[in-house]
């Protein structure tokens, strides 16, 4: 039989997918600043629909868990009728797309509250960065630690995005358990030092996300749910005395939602020059039984190798996917890679959104 790689095809929940080349979420800033999808934003998923599986840039599940500019929401139906058009355009090329759900937690600001306080488990600022405001970066404030009576109105924030997310014609949701937002908050003991059911213990510190599991497998079954995890993530001033402790228990308990996939952001970049430790992704293959992704700072042969070796069964690409929109017949034939250019990650229009050319338009041969 021959050695699964990127090229190998892959059954992710109920659909058959072409490739294991998947794009992640990539926050791009090109909706409105009342955080709905522009028409712009069809071509550029489109021009990606070759990716396995495309995710949607992390988007809002309410005017709570905004945090940055011109990022999307999926809470009202304006935003939902938008989405639409994406999918709508996705699916008539063929491609396979679910939306990175988003509440950012205490990475926000209180510009995007009318003068109120982020909330987050505990009160306790981030101090990596800054705050992405209208008027621009604003230092972060001490947020609001929620009270317990509180914590199912958020999840039901996240429910009620899921049911957006269905009528939005989504193949599937991937929840934002990553990158220091708010449920990544509450996994690790840095940013969470609750005294209730939901802080604590490990038991405790996962809850949040499981119930989140709970609600949104709710609405569309476990099968076309994945969660994005980054255990040894340092961004946005994220910490765990015991990463392996937390995540392996997680990975247990995620079992039993037979979800379409875990989607794993190993140590990479800032978390390395911050001496962050790699944690072995053996670890979590053996605790979590279903699909892995795994992502950050892979290249093709890098990628090839993490599946030969069994250790994942999908890469996910980020900044290759921006600057290289057919990034799969490019890995095909070994050609050469447009460069990302990091001034227009966020800078809105059509410049470094729209505009990279495929190999087609670079007149090479295809
Ligand atoms: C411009 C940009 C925007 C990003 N936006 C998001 C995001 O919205 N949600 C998320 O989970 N990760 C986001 N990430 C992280 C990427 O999904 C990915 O983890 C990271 O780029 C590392 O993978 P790579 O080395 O393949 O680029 C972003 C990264 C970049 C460069």
């Amino acid at each position: 039989m021959k050695q699964k790689d990127l090229f190998s095809p892959i059954q992710i929940g109920p659909y058959t997918l072409a490739n294991r080349i998947f794009m992640p979420p990539l926050t791009r800033c090109r909706a409105s600043s009342d955080h709905i999808p522009t028409p712009r934003m069809i071509p550029y998923y489109v021009q990606r629909v070759n990716a396995g599986l495309i995710i949607t840039e992390s988007t809002f599940v309410s005017p709570q868990g905004t945090g940055y500019p011109n990022a999307p929401g999926i809470y009202n139906e304006k935003q939902v009728q938008e989405w639409k058009n994406i999918t709508d355009a996705v699916h008539k090329d063929g491609g396979h797309i679910f939306m990175n759900l988003w509440h950012v937690g205490r990475v926000s600001h209180p510009d995007y509250y009318e003068g109120k306080l982020p909330v987050a488990p505990s009160a306790i600022v981030s101090t990596d960065g800054m705050a992405s405001t209208y008027e621009g970066r604003k230092p972060f404030v001490t947020p609001r630690a929620l009270e317990t009576s509180e914590i199912p109105g958020v999840v039901e924030q996240y429910r009620s995005a899921a049911e957006n997310v269905l009528a939005a014609g989504f193949d599937g949701v991937e929840i934002h358990g990553a990158n220091g937002f708010l449920p990544d908050q509450f996994l690790r003991d840095g940013s969470n030092k609750r005294t209730d059911q939901y802080g604590g213990s490990v038991e405790n510190r996962v809850r949040f996300l499981l119930e989140l599991t709970e609600a949104i497998t709710s609405v569309m079954g476990g099968n076309r749910v994945g969660i994005r995890i980054s255990p040894t993530g340092t961004y946005n001033s994220m910490s765990d005395t015991d990463p392996e402790a937390t995540f392996t228990y997680l990975c247990k308990a995620l079992n039993r939602f037979g979800l379409a996939y875990l989607h794993v952001i190993e140590a990479w970049g800032g978390d390395i020059r911050r001496g962050a430790k790699v944690m072995p992704l053996a670890l979590l293959r053996e605790a979590y039984k279903g699909m892995i992704v795994v992502n950050a700072g892979y290249d093709k042969d890098r990628g090839n190798k993490v599946i030969e070796d069994g250790l994942a069964d999908a890469v996910a690409f980020g900044q290759l996917f921006i600057a290289n929109p057919d990034l799969p017949a490019r890995f095909k034939i070994n050609a050469p890679l447009n460069e990302p250019d990091k001034e227009t990650f966020y800078s809105g229009g059509d410049v470094g959104y729209l505009d990279y050319p495929t190999l087609e338009e670079s007149n090479q041969r295809f």
